[in-house]
């Protein structure tokens, strides 16, 4: 089998190895069935028990109190943008967005297709280096929508919004689930694709109140709606039957390392390494304010596209792969999720000062002949 090298892609991402290795193993056969995990029926008693261990998981994980649904849906975070306007948002009602970079952009569009979309506060003007901190609530607002972490903008919020009064809060968690403890009682409804800290694409992790559910919309199409997969235990039709198996097994991962107390110091001790880096470099430069940093995606650059470009190039021969920064934001971003291994931050720092070192000596040496 070839060598595995450090993978700081956006998502999908890196997964932990021993997930990868149980996967390997309950593809071929489940718990001793003989049958693999994407060959049983979502219908029968294996696939049932992957289900309501993946589920059990979760609460665990993140402490989720009993009037809370857990569901695992298709169509990405992306679909969801629409779908949760779709079942909270009718024509006339407001809802409040903050608006933190491209995926909340997004969300906003798609709910402007149903309501009124209020933007309580924007991090535009600085090409969402930062996240805003001077927001405007609106008065009757039906729920308020907020991205946890911008993965194309290396921004993160330290902590979820204070809203005002009783407009439920829901958050698009895709970048940052699970990657630190989570107040769920604080959050009406939290969506997250998996493909960046809970598994493979393909199955999209939805934790809703139960009063969401149960006052959303009837007049759209059933799979549409919230209730429906509540209701049939996110078996309404055929779910995401490996996506799911495999979240199941990276939440126990998760809680092999000590839960997301646990992770969450791990995470900050990785960012650290690189961000310490950063503050002191006179050739990379990190592109989010410092009180806005994630932990997640770190976006740093040189200032000069080609010398980004000869860094990235330098990073994929020695065995770095995905540093590429997102086109609006360009330079690098490191993703250094939940299972990305420390030693691929401390290689990454190492390659980062040696190819500064180089630029240096470079430097002078013009300078000598000129
Ligand atoms: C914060 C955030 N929201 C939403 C999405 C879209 O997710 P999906 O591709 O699952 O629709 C992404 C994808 O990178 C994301 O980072």
């Amino acid at each position: 089998m070839s060598e595995r090298i450090f993978n700081f892609s956006a998502g999908p991402a890196v997964m932990p190895e021993s997930v990868l290795r149980e996967a390997q193993e309950a593809l071929w056969s489940l718990d001793g069935t003989g049958i693999g995990v994407m060959e049983h029926s979502h219908r029968g008693s294996a696939f049932k028990a992957v289900l309501a261990q993946t589920e059990d998981a979760c609460r665990r994980l993140a402490g989720i109190p009993d009037n809370y649904r857990v569901l695992f849906l298709q169509g990405g975070a992306s679909s969801q943008f629409f779908t949760i306007p779709m079942n909270f948002l009718q024509a006339g009602d407001t809802a409040d967005y903050v608006v933190t970079g491209s995926w909340s952009k997004k969300a906003v569009d798609q709910a402007k297709r149903y309501g009124n979309v209020h933007v309580a506060g924007t991090s535009e003007d600085r090409n969402f280096c930062y996240i805003p901190s001077d927001l405007d609530w609106s008065s009757k607002s039906r729920y308020t929508h907020f991205t946890s972490n911008n993965t194309i903008f290396g921004t993160e919020w330290a902590k979820e919004p204070e809203v005002p009064g009783d407009s439920p809060l829901i958050c698009d968690m895709s970048s940052d689930i699970f990657s630190r403890p989570i107040d769920v009682k604080r959050y009406g409804m939290i969506y997250a694709g998996a493909q960046k800290n809970l598994g493979p694409s393909g199955v999209t992790l939805v934790i809703i109140r139960d009063d969401l559910v149960s006052d959303a919309a009837l007049d759209i199409p059933e799979m549409l709606q919230y209730r429906t997969h509540a209701e049939n235990d996110s078996c309404y039709n055929t779910p995401p039957t490996f996506g799911i198996y495999v979240m199941g097994r990276v939440f126990h991962w998760i809680e092999q390392q000590g839960g997301l107390k646990a992770i969450a110091q791990l995470n900050q001790e990785k960012a650290d390494i690189l961000y310490d880096f950063l503050d002191e470099s006179v050739l990379f430069k990190p592109t989010a304010d410092k009180d806005s940093r994630s932990l997640m995606n770190i976006t740093f650059v040189t200032g000069k596209a080609d010398l980004d470009a000869k860094f990235i190039a330098t990073a994929k021969a020695a065995g770095l792969d995905g540093l590429k920064g997102h086109r609006s934001v360009g330079g690098m971003r490191a993703s250094v999720y939940n299972a990305f291994p420390k030693a691929g931050v401390e290689r990454l720092v190492e390659l980062m000062r040696d190819f500064e070192a180089k630029q240096g000596e470079a430097k002078q040496g013009e300078a000598k002949q000129g």
